[in-house]
């Protein structure tokens, strides 16, 4: 088994002298201490949440005072901001990055109550050719008890494989496709329908800062078109069964239950994340708000680059 080194955070100098970062589990999350995100955080603070993120690949904060501005304002430190999503038609008005994942939303959107916009593993929006590199994910009104969100670390799957299956799994694309689940008829639905978003990615990819290699695959996006390229239906399904499963292995994951003022900041290229459908049939309402930050377009291990079907990029500003 591969092992994740664990960069100590050093604290150098006043402004970084109060955080904390504390491992969740043995490779996923960590949840950070001593910072006000409603504060205009030094250099030296941005570059440690940003080092704890890329050791811990989604990091927590806990109880902080922050509207949409100030979500905003603290992403901006990490990168462009996109739009809320490229099929989200009503974000809060004036904020058009912010995300809302809003269960009073969803009973119109999708004919039943749900607590989230998508109930399966998943990377942000990878139909895209540049999915957003970055999540931060605030949390607002909560149901007493569920719904709850899980990561799992990408690169400790791929790490953790056989030799002869991570050599070949590195030559492999999958497509990538959004899967319209909205009502049918609804505005929604017809929206996604004229735009699709398609796109061939690496199934192992090579993070751009930390030079770590993902196995980049997800039910959400690739279950709908269960294509690799090149081996047919049947293999592609069934090699996209088995690469999920190990994707998603309990080892790899860090369920995190949120409290009002809870931020997950995630980076969706070493990560997967699944929102538990366990509340949904509690009746409870759930209200969290996201922003993303613009990604690149990923590139498997021989350099080839993510090929896009449909679409066009989802840049920021
Ligand atoms: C998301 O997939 O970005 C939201 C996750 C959640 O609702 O917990």
């Amino acid at each position: 088994m591969t092992s994740i080194a664990v960069q100590p955070i050093s604290t150098d100098s006043e402004s970084a002298s109060t955080l904390t970062v504390e491992p969740l589990s043995g490779y996923t999350g960590a949840e950070i201490g001593g910072v006000d995100l409603a504060d205009d955080l030094s250099e030296e603070v941005i570059a440690r949440i940003r080092q704890a993120l890329l050791t811990w690949k989604v990091v927590f904060f806990r109880d902080q005072s922050i509207g949409h501005a100030e979500q905003i304002a603290f992403a901006r430190r990490f990168g462009k901001l996109t739009p809320a999503h490229p099929y989200e038609e009503n974000p809060p008005e004036g904020f058009p990055e912010i995300l809302p994942i809003d269960s009073r939303r969803y009973t119109n959107l999708y004919g039943r109550k749900r607590t989230s916009y998508d109930n399966s593993w998943h990377t942000d929006v990878t139909a895209l050719v540049n999915p957003p590199a970055f999540s931060i994910l605030r949390a607002d009104i909560l149901p007493p008890y569920g719904g709850d969100t899980a990561w799992t670390n990408l690169v400790a799957a791929y790490e953790n494989l056989p030799d002869r299956l991570r050599d070949f799994v590195d030559t492999l694309d999958a497509e990538h496709t959004f899967d319209n689940r909205a009502a049918s008829g609804s505005a929604r639905a017809a929206v996604v329908d004229s735009k699709p978003l398609r796109t061939f990615h690496p199934v192992v990819r090579v993070h751009p800062e930390t030079g770590e290699r993902a196995l980049f695959v997800s039910p959400g996006f690739t279950r709908k078109a269960q294509n690799l390229r090149g081996l047919g239906p049947r293999l592609s399904s069934h090699l996209l069964e088995a690469l999920w499963e190990e994707a998603t292995r309990t080892e790899y994951t860090v369920r995190f239950r949120w409290r009002p003022g809870s931020v997950a900041f995630w980076d969706n290229r070493a990560t997967s994340h699944l929102a538990i459908p366990d509340a949904g049939h509690l009746g409870h309402d759930r209200v969290l708000y996201r922003v993303t930050i613009e990604g690149d377009v990923p590139r498997g291990v021989d350099g080839r680059e993510s090929e896009s079907l449909e679409g066009d990029p989802f840049l920021g500003s």
